[in-house]
Formats: structure tokens, C-alpha cells, sequence
């Protein structure tokens, strides 16, 4: 890849489908379909901007190092990562979501011995019940958290809730709130310096359509 694209980190699903109106108000159009495509570079209309194809979790990463100039992130991701490297400039305000504790419904956590959380958020999970003073045990899961406490692994979860159905459909109910979630442009410390003026321009195109949708 030429040294001069601009390399924008996404993951395919809820996060791109969402981006894409603020890339358009950018002039830029994905030429590939990342839901059908198997390429995981994708070319745009634009000859010097290029799109990454990458999980969800692994974007501040590439962004972090440098392989992207910027990427979109969820919040709940971004948290885990720590933030190393990169700014986080500006709050799309897409794919939001509530970072949750969650349990058993009319199932009380237990107060004699420690509670185990299951998550594959470890990092938010620990500040959440470190910052209340209570002393947990955090089991590190990929997904599908919300079996663990169905099967005796863990007493409660730390997962993103939306609609709440997921929850429902296993017996399970919101116990604490922890956050609001939504997506954030994040950028390469090193890139905004180099490609100041691209990315700059990207961002306030980004911005407007951030500021209508308030409106
Ligand atoms: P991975 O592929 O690494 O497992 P993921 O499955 O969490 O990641 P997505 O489901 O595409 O990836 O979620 C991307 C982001 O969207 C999350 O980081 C979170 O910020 C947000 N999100 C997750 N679930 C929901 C939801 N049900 N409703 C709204 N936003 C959500
Ligand atoms: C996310 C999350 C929850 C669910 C919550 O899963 O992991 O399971 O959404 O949304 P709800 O409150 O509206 O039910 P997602 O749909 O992204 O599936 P995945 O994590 O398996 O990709």
C-alpha cells in the first residue's frame, strides 16, 4: 500500500453500515461490499484512501501502531484498549449501547463470598467494581456472556445491552448501569501530524453530519 493513503480501520456489521452515510458526507464510497466481499483492504472511490476490514476489538490496535491513520471504534472497545497512541476526536454517536452488570432475575448476588464476573470486558468490569469498593472475580469470556451465570461460571456479567431482548430471552435482567456506549473516530497520534490536513478535513465533514442528526 502506498505510504500516502489514508487507511481507515473499520469492522464490518453494525459499525460500518453505520459509518458509511458519514464517509459518503466525506466523498468517500466504498467500491467492495465488506458483507460480501472476502477482500479485507477495500478500495473506495478515491485512489488515496483505503478501508481496513478488522474485528471490532482489534481496532485501536492497528490504529495504535499505525497500520490505520484512524479507525471507528465503540467506546466499550476503546476502554479495554486503554487509548495508547491514538486521540479520540469525535463521538459519531452510532451504535450505541449501555455497558451493563447484569444477573439472574430475582436472584440476588451473593454477600458471603466474592462474586464472579464473567465478561470480555475485564478491564471496564474491574474499574466498575473496584470504583464501588467491592472485590469480584473477573472471568475473561469471548462472547456469549450471557450463559455463564445460566450455568454456574459466574454470578452476574458485564456486557453491552441495547434493547434489552437478549437479556430477556435468557433470564436475565440489567443490575447496575456502568456506561453509555457509542462509536468514536480515533486517530494515530503520528498520522495527525503527518496527514494533518486529510484528516482534519475528513473529521469536519464527519462533524456536520454529527451536528444535523442533534438538530
Ligand atoms: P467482535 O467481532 O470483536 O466480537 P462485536 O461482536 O462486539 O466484536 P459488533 O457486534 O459489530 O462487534 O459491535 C461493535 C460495537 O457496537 C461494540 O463495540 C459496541 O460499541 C456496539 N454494540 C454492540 N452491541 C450493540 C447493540 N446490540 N446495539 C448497539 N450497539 C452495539
Ligand atoms: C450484542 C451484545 C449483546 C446484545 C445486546 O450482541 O453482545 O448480546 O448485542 O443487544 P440487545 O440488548 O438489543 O439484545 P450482538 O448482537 O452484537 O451479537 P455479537 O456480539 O454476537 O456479534
Amino acid at each position: 500500500m502506498k505510504q500516502d493513503n489514508l487507511i481507515i480501520a473499520l469492522s464490518k456489521g453494525r459499525i460500518y453500515k453505520e459509518t458509511r452515510p458519514f464517509l459518503e458526507a466525506a466523498g468517500i464510497i466504498p467500491v467492495d461490499d465488506p458483507e460480501t466481499s472476502r477482500k479485507l483492504i477495500l478500495d473506495t472511490n478515491r485512489d488515496d484512501v483505503k478501508l481496513l476490514i478488522l474485528r471490532a476489538t482489534d481496532v485501536p490496535t492497528y490504529v495504535q501502531y499505525g497500520a490505520a491513520d484512524l479507525g471507528v471504534t465503540g467506546k466499550d472497545v476503546l476502554c479495554e484498549h486503554g487509548g495508547e497512541g491514538l486521540y479520540e476526536l469525535l463521538d459519531l454517536g452510532i451504535a450505541r449501547c449501555r455497558l451493563m452488570v447484569a444477573g439472574r432475575v430475582g436472584e440476588p448476588l451473593p454477600e458471603a463470598r466474592r462474586v464472579r464476573v464473567a465478561t470480555k470486558f475485564v478491564r471496564s468490569a474491574r474499574d466498575h467494581f473496584a470504583r464501588k469498593g467491592q472485590q469480584v472475580e473477573v472471568i475473561k469470556l469471548y462472547g456469549s456472556m450471557e450463559l455463564a451465570p445460566l450455568v454456574g461460571l459466574a454470578d452476574c456479567i458485564v456486557d453491552v445491552v441495547d434493547t434489552g431482548n437478549t437479556l430477556k430471552a435468557n433470564g436475565l435482567a440489567p443490575l447496575e448501569h456502568i456506561a453509555d456506549i457509542s462509536s468514536r473516530i480515533v486517530v494515530n497520534k503520528a498520522a495527525m501530524k503527518m496527514k494533518h490536513e486529510r484528516v482534519t478535513r475528513l473529521l469536519e465533514e464527519m462533524k456536520k453530519v454529527v451536528t444535523e442528526r442533534q438538530q
